[in-house]
């Protein structure tokens, strides 16, 4: 475990809570996103789901209530007890959005489970592999050497005929008059490109058994 990396993210959130928390914000923005891309799954053979660096959201909960084994793995032991006790108090569909509840409702299926791990993704072993890799906002923090070990990590981790799912947004990207400087976007979406090709994936399935990236973005 790499600890000033916990600390730097432990002292993140402590500040994210600080300002949020006391309106029991809590963070839902990419909810059916993650559940879009997980009931493309075929849930009756590919039911493992990982989300590094979940942070604070609940969408966890809502992919167990679709009847999935979610494994959550973040650095931020502060996060992961936040996330623990706000699920432990129930109603969790409340802090999905409007989309994501419904997904989530219509989807209903038993089975599921949820566990959450605090651990560093560039250390971490996994005793399993899975067959949705769905991470939001880690890969596109890191500079080139942590992308391309991440995607060595993901690699290993994804079953073959597998997907990684990788959801950028424009953070630290430049605004202008007219909206995001669109521009920033694509070297990083052709930097991640390039580490995640090199580490083995597929862009687009050609073969069952190919390893697949996806790359999502938004303007977050
Ligand atoms: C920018 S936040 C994104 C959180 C969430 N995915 C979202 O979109 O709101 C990055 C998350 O990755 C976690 N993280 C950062 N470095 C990590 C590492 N090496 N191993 C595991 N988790 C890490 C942080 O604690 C944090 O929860």
């Amino acid at each position: 475990m790499n600890e000033s990396g916990a600390q730097f993210w432990d002292a993140w959130w402590e500040k994210k809570f600080s300002l949020f928390t006391p309106h029991g914000a809590f963070m839902s923005l990419h909810d059916s996103s993650v559940l879009s891309v997980a009931l493309r799954l075929d849930g009756s053979r590919q039911r493992h789901i990982l989300l590094p660096g979940n942070g604070w959201s609940l969408v966890p909960y809502a992919l167990a209530a679709c009847g999935f084994e979610v494994v959550v793995i973040d650095i931020s032991k502060l996060v992961l007890e936040r996330v623990a006790t706000k699920a432990s108090e129930g109603e969790i569909l409340r802090y999905l959005t409007a989309p994501a509840r419904s997904l989530t409702k219509s989807h209903s299926h038993s089975g599921g489970s949820v566990t959450l791990v605090h651990g560093d993704v560039f250390s971490y072993l996994f005793d399993r592999q899975f067959d949705l890799i769905y991470e939001d906002r880690l890969a596109m923090l890191l500079n080139e050497r942590g992308q391309a070990k991440l995607a060595e990590q993901y690699h290993s981790w994804l079953q073959p005929g597998g997907l990684c799912a990788i959801r950028t947004i424009n953070y630290g990207l430049r605004q202008t008059n007219e909206g995001w400087d669109g521009s920033a976007v694509e070297p990083l979406r052709a930097q991640l490109g390039a580490a995640f090709l090199a580490a083995g994936f597929c862009e687009g399935r050609q073969k069952p058994l190919d390893k697949v990236v996806e790359f999502l973005h938004s303007s977050g």
